[in-house]
């Protein structure tokens, strides 16, 4: 147990970092004291394939944005520990408004989220006053006001099919995944034009070396890609769809066209096969989300401690958010997912 004791909190570094500066003893065992905080403090620890795989390895559910939704939803802890990027955050305090809702690290962004700003966003939506609104959840709380139906990787093209055939429909933010949607679904639909900064950013020149150094690898994608790498790849879906190909298919090599943190538990599913992980157009050798990766061990033990920074919405925001995240839990329950 720790004798060095810490320096007191700076709460003024919430408003100027996103989280709390406190200086940590550096041998203290995060991974105990955080399992001790869930059991004391009956909090649940939800995290994203695309965190760390330390924050990972002690988490009480990791999965896909659909997956976290609904757990945030069903969850009966007290406190939601939130390890992945704002927009997670927000709609689980919007599923869950009486819980108290934290975030390790307030300024774990998106870049979808951030292309769409909900002022601009309604100025659009007033061109075409009779569509219906489909957003990706990797979007603000506010745009989730401004929207019918949200949907994630997993659902979309079920959420679309659900439309009927002579409503027209935007789809917000994501210009790629909306693309993907027009060709799985045949629907002509009106897009807004956001990017992943992550997804965006694969190199076809590298990976096409790659294939060729490793001509068995099943090259997987996730729909936020570009249309240029969604057309070469043999199998395109979410993180928990990529991550169930890669167990289910008898290939042994694999090349990953996601935020490589998902490779974590590929690996751990399947130890003897190969994840190589996509490269981007710059010098490095994966393709980290800046965003997801600002959340640490460190911040994630402070945020327990203290219970901050907490992920607070007005109340109009969840009331009217909160329709269409309902309506798209219910089209995929219908569609057993
Ligand atoms: P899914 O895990 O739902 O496929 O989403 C990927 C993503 O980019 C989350 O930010
Ligand atoms: Fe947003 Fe892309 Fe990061 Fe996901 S990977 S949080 S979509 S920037």
């Amino acid at each position: 147990m720790s004798t060095i004791a810490e320096a007191p909190i700076k709460v003024e570094d919430l408003e100027k970092k996103g989280y709390l500066d406190v200086e940590i003893d550096p041998t203290l065992d995060l991974v105990a004291e955080i399992k001790r905080m869930k059991k004391e403090k009956n909090a649940v620890i939800l995290a994203h394939y695309y965190q760390e795989s330390e924050i990972q390895d002690v988490a009480d559910y990791i999965g896909d944005s659909l997956g976290l939704s609904q757990h945030a939803a069903a969850t009966e802890a007290d406190i939601i520990v939130f390890a992945g990027v704002h927009f997670m955050a927000e709609t689980a305090k919007i599923l869950s408004p009486h819980k108290k809702v934290i975030l390790p690290d307030l300024k774990a962004g998106c870049s979808l989220a951030d292309s769409c700003p909900a002022p601009l966003f309604r100025k659009f939506k007033e061109l075409h006053p009779n569509a219906i609104v489909v957003s990706y959840i990797n979007c603000t709380a506010e745009l989730k006001t401004l929207t019918d139906i949200c949907c994630t990787s997993t659902n979309a093209v079920h959420v679309i099919n659900s439309i009927p055939k002579d409503k027209e429909i935007i789809f917000a933010p994501d210009r790629n995944l909306g693309a993907y949607l027009e060709k799985k679904t045949g629907r002509k639909l009106i897009l807004w034009n956001g990017t992943c900064m992550v997804h965006e950013i694969f190199s076809h020149e590298k990976i096409s070396r790659l294939q060729v150094q490793y001509p068995q690898a099943k090259l997987i994608a996730h729909p936020e890609c570009e249309a240029h790498l969604l057309n070469i790849a043999d199998y395109i879906g979410s993180t928990s769809g990529l991550l169930k190909y890669t167990k289910t298919n008898p290939a042994t090599q694999f090349i990953v066209a996601t935020e490589p943190g998902i490779i974590h538990q590929m690996q751990l599913a399947s130890p003897d096969k190969l994840f190589i992980p996509a490269p981007p157009n710059n010098t490095c050798a994966c393709n980290e989300c800046p965003h997801m990766k600002r959340n640490t061990m460190q911040k994630l033990y402070v945020a327990m401690k203290y219970e901050m920074p907490e992920v607070i919405l007005p109340e109009q925001v969840i009331r009217d958010g909160r329709a269409s995240i309902d309506r798209m839990l219910e089209i995929s329950k219908e569609a057993g997912l």
